[in-house]
């Protein structure tokens, strides 16, 4: 086994380990709470790995997709951690990727008023993201992670055995967090070796985490690209993950920025550079989706509360800006994807 990292989310009694490196699963039987007698662990078909609880285990599969992230996948597995007679004291494992650590959270959260759960994460991007922070959710027609509820892992396991096998897709969606990760803190995060990168990000995300676990500010900066991003998946029924759709949501943010003047031409190519450069993916919004509905998609956004709302960067580093107007908006979408269609000049367009 080559070296694992260790980084701990501080939150004073809830605080937890996440385990970096290949082989991290063999500590886990060591980190299940004690007094834990059974363990319901959570994942799909095709795992890379098995696991060891050293605990009475029973699995329990859900469906690949999006599409099985629904209230009624977690009613599914709250009636299956009652047949096994699960209890409060006992443990739920989410095993997989983001799709099942925010199921397998929510159910945790919900079953008994909250049982313990760990993740196990399977993906670059549930390593670097979604496993980290206690956030859990699923989608409902009207929007995407919709009903959930924040409940902290009691561990987290990055076993990076599971990217050798990893589809080049999945692999693209970790870096779009990645990216994000460069504009948060203007680290270089893609010329580190494996394990340090994905140490490192986690330990960017649990330090924003610790200064603001439920959302009610600096944690929204952990959104920047989303809001374009989640608009895209919904616009096109999943078809685009969602890091690749962040990838272009990163991109587009600071479109958006540059036709707002808070930030420069140089900037906005910085950013392009990062995206299509350094992480090697599309910053292209597909073809044939209209404007006026990613701008309507957009406005249901969980953070628009006061009006359209927009992690950007400015002249003070990345921010929440409010109320921004649906013109600036559009005129950024234009801006865009003239920028992308070869042989078309720029668009200038003020703000
Ligand atoms: N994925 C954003 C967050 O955990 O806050």
């Amino acid at each position: 086994m080559s070296e694992l990292v260790t980084v701990t989310v501080p939150l004073a009694d809830r605080s937890y380990r996440v385990i970096v490196g290949h082989g991290a699963r063999t500590k886990l039987a060591d980190m299940i709470p004690e007094g834990v007698r059974r363990v319901a662990v959570v994942s799909q078909s095709g795992m890379p790995f098995t696991l060891e609880t050293g605990r009475e285990t029973v699995q329990i599969e859900i469906g690949h997709g999006e599409h099985h992230k629904t209230v009624s996948t977690m009613e599914t597995l709250c009636r299956e951690f009652a047949a096994h007679g699960l209890t409060r004291n006992d443990l739920v494992i989410g095993f997989g990727g983001g799709m099942v650590t925010d199921v397998a959270g929510f159910a945790a959260a919900s079953y008994h008023r909250g049982t313990a759960v760990m993740h196990v994460s399977t993906t670059l991007l549930g390593m670097v993201d979604a496993a980290i922070g206690g956030k859990t959710g699923v989608n409902i027609p009207e929007g995407k992670n919709l009903v959930g509820a924040f409940w902290q892992p009691s561990g987290v396991i990055c076993d990076l055995d599971a990217l050798e096998t990893l589809p080049e897709r999945e692999v693209r969606c970790g870096h779009g967090e990645m990216a994000k990760y460069h504009f948060l803190t203007g680290e270089d995060l893609s010329a580190l070796p494996l394990t340090e990168r994905v140490a490192r990000c986690v330990e960017i995300k649990s330090e924003v985490v610790a200064s603001d676990e439920r959302e009610s500010g600096r944690r929204a900066l952990l959104n920047y690209g989303h809001t374009l991003a989640h608009a895209l998946e919904i616009a096109t029924d999943h078809a685009m993950a969602h890091g690749e759709a962040v990838a272009v949501g990163l991109v587009f943010a600071a479109h958006l920025a540059e036709v707002m003047n808070r930030i420069d031409t140089a900037r906005v190519e910085d950013h392009i550079r990062v995206v299509e450069g350094d992480y090697a993916l599309s910053a292209a919004i597909p073809e044939g989706l209209a404007d006026e509905l990613l701008l309507e998609l957009m406005g249901r956004d969980k953070k628009a509360i006061e009006g359209l709302t927009f992690v950007l960067d400015g002249p003070q580093g990345i921010e929440v800006v409010p109320q921004v107007p649906a013109a600036s908006v559009l005129a950024a979408l234009r801006q865009m994807r003239a920028s992308q269609s070869p042989g078309t000049p720029r668009t200038t367009v003020g703000s």
